[in-house]
């Protein structure tokens, strides 16, 4: 939510910067905007910026014609403090246009600061929460633009990812994190700073990631780190673990339709080394759980929002399946703020792609403050939410380009399937069903690629749906997480409304819609709610609905059967919503959708 790109060095830094920010774009796209020193003498040299409302390639077009320099920051926008103008397009500039600032975070005490400011003078020029420190910075006294910033930081509340330029300081960009990530790429002879690796990773695999309340001071040559109250602090770089092709189209059109496609990898890279044939388990390095306090447990709460929620929903059932512990998804949001009894011998899990989501780290925090016991199923290695939990699992689904969540949901589960038959090992799952577990969780890559050859027919399928103004998502007990989760990719990518319900659910109420024109798309597994679920679809056919059943078999109440490999019933849950993350893609392209970056959506919701 929101990008940051900085660069210090001697290369030219507009294209550099663009680039960058393109690479960030995923993270918000309403506004765009760059600042740097630029070169030359007298009135063509100082600070310069340019902003544009839009997508960055209407912020490349609009870039003065002499707009050069070696040192600059750049951010890319999800609006939250005013709409999305090319004024309220970040940089934020001090009065005196001496000092430049790109945020990302919410300043909770910005009105406040803005009444101050307003009072003694100062002429705001947007309606950011961001503007505040730019004049706070412009304003201090201080004598280096380090302690300007530090200075500045004091005054506020809230979270910030920050990059600082001043015109009296061009040998160096100061940049500071609170809850929104920082990381440096080093170079040679050149520094970048970003909110994300992506946009280092062309230029260099070197990174140093920044921790809550820390600075660092970029110069072309060198950076040190440092806390903000100013004592220094160690930064070893690490390597990034995926190359700069990861995070390219790689010959698709869009990067949902790639990433729908690196599944089949993906879930291999979750399983690689990680199972233990000899005693029928997994092994989990990360956990931080040894079998005596695994033994403990009594249950298990997932948190989540979004699509990682219904990934939860999934995990919370195999874990009470597998292992016999009584388990529940919840979304994080809501988790806290009910005042929730945390209990000691409850097993908390926090589940998120980006290891960001402002809503689950601050329901890790609240559980950590309260003494329990949290573990993180993250994609995003080293994010927030990794290093704030007890232990956990990297999910490995590789970078996730697309707003649209697709491998990361299918990796998520499959590493919910491997902490439940951990578990359930330690407990009383028996050698034969851990052995069956396996087994099937070996099969899986080679089921989705048989899942994908059939997107011809997922593409004819959804041009004969994508009339529909609403459609309707049923499952049972396995199948309403997936439901859930392939009527909430339907509604953010194509922007069709859906609703998913238990098939069961569906005489309490919504049978009332169905009509011809509100489609039903069913998820009937081979399972032993098999003709219950074919009872539901006798009811909606009997209301004249059209139906679309996505099953092992054919289904004769159905128009139209997308059968799914069958796997062990446990598993099952990671297959069936494939096909409708290829029906969910269709139907938005289609329809004209841009898909990997829809309307009002971002990467990453680092705010509340
Ligand atoms: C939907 C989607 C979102 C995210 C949610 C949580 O396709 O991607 O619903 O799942 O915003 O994000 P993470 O998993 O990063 O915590």
């Amino acid at each position: 939510m929101c990008g940051i790109v900085g660069y210090i060095g001697k290369r030219d830094v507009a294209p550099l910067l663009l680039e960058g920010l393109a690479r960030l774009e995923y993270r918000g796209y309403d506004s765009a905007g760059i600042a740097l020193h630029a070169s030359g003498t007298g009135k063509s040299a100082g600070l310069k910026t340019a902003k544009a409302k839009g997508r960055v390639r209407e912020l490349e077009a609009r870039l003065p014609k002499r707009f050069a320099g070696t040192t600059g920051i750049a951010h890319t926008r999800w609006a939250t403090h005013g709409a999305p103008t090319d004024d309220n397009a970040h940089p934020h500039l001090d009065t005196e246009g001496k000092v430049a600032v790109v945020h990302n975070g919410i300043i909770d005490n910005a009105a406040e600061l803005r009444a101050r400011l307003t009072a003694d003078g100062i002429v705001f020029a947007s309606e950011t929460d961001t503007e505040v420190l730019a004049h706070l910075i412009g304003r201090s006294q201080a004598e280096t633009l380090e302690e300007k910033v530090r200075e500045a930081l004091r005054h506020i509340e809230g979270t910030y990812g920050i990059a600082v330029l001043h015109s009296d300081f061009t040998d160096r960009i100061v940049v500071a994190r609170n809850g929104s990530p920082v990381v440096l790429g080093i170079g040679e002879h050149e520094m970048f700073v970003s909110s994300d690796v992506a946009a280092l990773v062309s230029h260099t695999r070197q990174v140093v990631t920044l921790d809550d309340g820390e600075m660092a001071t970029l110069k072309a040559d060198d950076y040190r780190t440092y806390t903000t109250e100013g004592s220094r602090t160690t930064a070893t770089p690490e390597t990034v673990e995926y190359a700069a092709e990861s995070y390219d189209l790689g010959g698709h059109d869009t990067y949902m339709h790639k990433e729908i496609y690196e599944q089949a990898d993906a879930v291999d890279r979750a399983l690689r080394g990680r199972i233990d044939d000899r005693f029928s388990t997994v092994h989990l390095g990360g956990l931080n759980l040894d079998a005596r306090e695994a033994r403990t447990i009594r249950r298990v709460k997932i948190l989540g929002c979004g699509t990682s929620y219904h990934a939860g929903q999934i995990g919370a059932q195999m874990i009470e399946e597998l292992a016999r512990i009584p388990s529940d998804a919840e979304p994080a949001s809501e988790f806290r703020y009910r005042d929730p009894v945390v209990d000691p011998d409850t097993l908390y899990v926090a589940v998120s792609q980006s290891g960001e989501t402002y809503d689950v780290l601050a329901a890790v925090q609240e559980l950590k403050r309260k003494g329990a016991r949290v573990l993180g199923l993250v994609n995003v290695v080293g994010s927030a939410i990794a290093r704030e939990t007890d232990g956990g699992i990297y999910v490995h689904a590789g970078p996730e380009v697309c707003v649209v969540s697709t491998k990361c949901f299918t990796n998520m589960v499959v590493s919910f399937a491997l902490l439940a038959l951990h578990l359930g090992r330690i407990r009383d799952l028996s050698v034969a069903d851990g052995k069956r577990i396996i087994e099937g969780l070996r099969k899986l890559p080679g089921q989705i690629d048989e899942i994908l050859k059939g997107e011809d027919e997922i593409k004819k399928l959804a041009a004969r749906y994508a009339d529909a103004k609403s459609m309707m998502f049923i499952g049972r007990v396995r199948g309403y997480p997936v439901a859930r989760e392939a009527s909430l990719k339907l509604k953010e990518v194509s922007y069709i409304h859906a609703e998913a319900y238990p098939a069961s659910e569906l005489k309490h109420g919504p049978l009332a819609l169905i009509e011809p024109a509100m489609p039903t798309v069913a998820i009937v597994p081979d399972d032993d709610l098999l003709e219950k679920n074919r009872a539901a679809l006798e009811e909606i056919k009997a209301r004249s609905g059209r139906i679309l059943a996505v099953a092992h078999q054919d289904q004769e109440k159905a128009d139209d059967t997308v059968i799914v490999p069958k796997n062990e019933p446990e598993l099952d849950p990671i297959l069936l919503g494939i096909p409708l993350q290829l029906l969910a893609y269709h139907t938005a392209l289609s329809l004209g959708r841009d898909i990997d970056k829809p309307r009002n959506l971002a990467k990453s919701v680092t705010v509340e």
